[in-house]
């Protein structure tokens, strides 16, 4: 007879008070009792299910992420997530599968909101911290944006605002609106996900862009740029490489800046 490896079964017994489908329900009991000894030709029988849906199931829940499982068991629809959000759908997943760390209650009412809503961007709740490195900064001290220690680089090279600093991202703002805040100041124009110039290059972390319209899943996925004025840290950390909005790779989505305009410097 078997047990759950992975999972801790007194969570997944938690989570049965707060799921509301059938699915998610005959599943987190399949998995608990499966736990407690049940073989699965047994539970097959009880749950009227086939003997590879009761395996695939423990299988699925008998992870220490297993919180992306029942979300999708929810009714969740992960895929239209990740492409509301311009990220992998791996990326929303483990992002939901990261929540099996928070209180049961609190989780599940995350995955609610997201069963309940069409395609939510994916927002969190909690603060983030940003670490920003300036490109050109980067660049002339021979330092590569692709250097696995380029922030651990800037980190010893004692640089200092505007180069290179770290910010808070409270819930609800986004990267370039907090900088913002924090006294930072980075090139952009239209604010709203339809040009270039506020974008980033995530070096650590992830960042939502619900609503933007330009970048390509090319420079999305494989450049890791995120438009800075939409983007929302989905990890507690993120490091960025700023002023990479007037790059080549980036020359045709620039819009005429309102500092270019006043002819000031942005
Ligand atoms: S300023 Fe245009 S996309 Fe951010």
């Amino acid at each position: 007879m078997g047990h759950l490896e992975q999972a801790d079964a007194d969570r997944l017994r938690a989570w049965l008070a707060e799921v509301r489908s059938a699915e998610a329900t005959a599943a987190l009991m399949v998995a608990v009792a499966y736990d407690r000894g049940i073989g699965t030709s047994e539970l097959a029988s009880w749950y009227g299910r086939s003997e590879a849906w009761v395996e695939e199931t423990i299988a699925a829940l008998d992870s220490p992420g297993f919180v992306s499982t029942v979300a999708r068991l929810e009714g969740v629809d992960i895929e239209a997530i990740a492409a509301e959000s311009n990220l992998a759908p791996t990326t929303v997943r483990d992002w939901f599968d990261d929540l099996a760390d928070e209180p049961v209650a609190d989780a599940a009412d995350v995955v609610r909101r997201y069963a309940e809503g069409s395609a939510e961007p994916v927002r969190t709740g909690t603060s983030s911290t940003v670490y920003h490195l300036d490109r050109d900064a980067a660049v002339e001290r021979g330092w590569s944006l692709d250097d696995d220690d380029l922030f651990a680089k800037a980190a010893d090279a004692d640089l200092d605002l505007p180069e290179y600093g770290r910010f808070l991202v409270e819930p609800g703002e986004s990267i370039l609106e907090a900088a913002e805040r924090g006294g930072r100041s980075w090139p952009y124009a239209c604010r709203g996900g339809a040009c270039s110039n506020c974008a980033v290059i995530v070096v650590e972390g992830d960042v939502a862009m619900p609503g933007q319209s330009i970048l390509s899943d090319e420079q999305i996925r494989e450049a890791n740029a995120r438009l800075s004025c939409v983007g929302v840290p989905i990890t507690d950390e993120v490091k960025v490489v700023t002023g990479v909005g007037d790059a080549d790779d980036f020359a045709d989505l620039r819009l005429p800046s309102p500092a270019d305009e006043t002819g000031a410097s942005d």
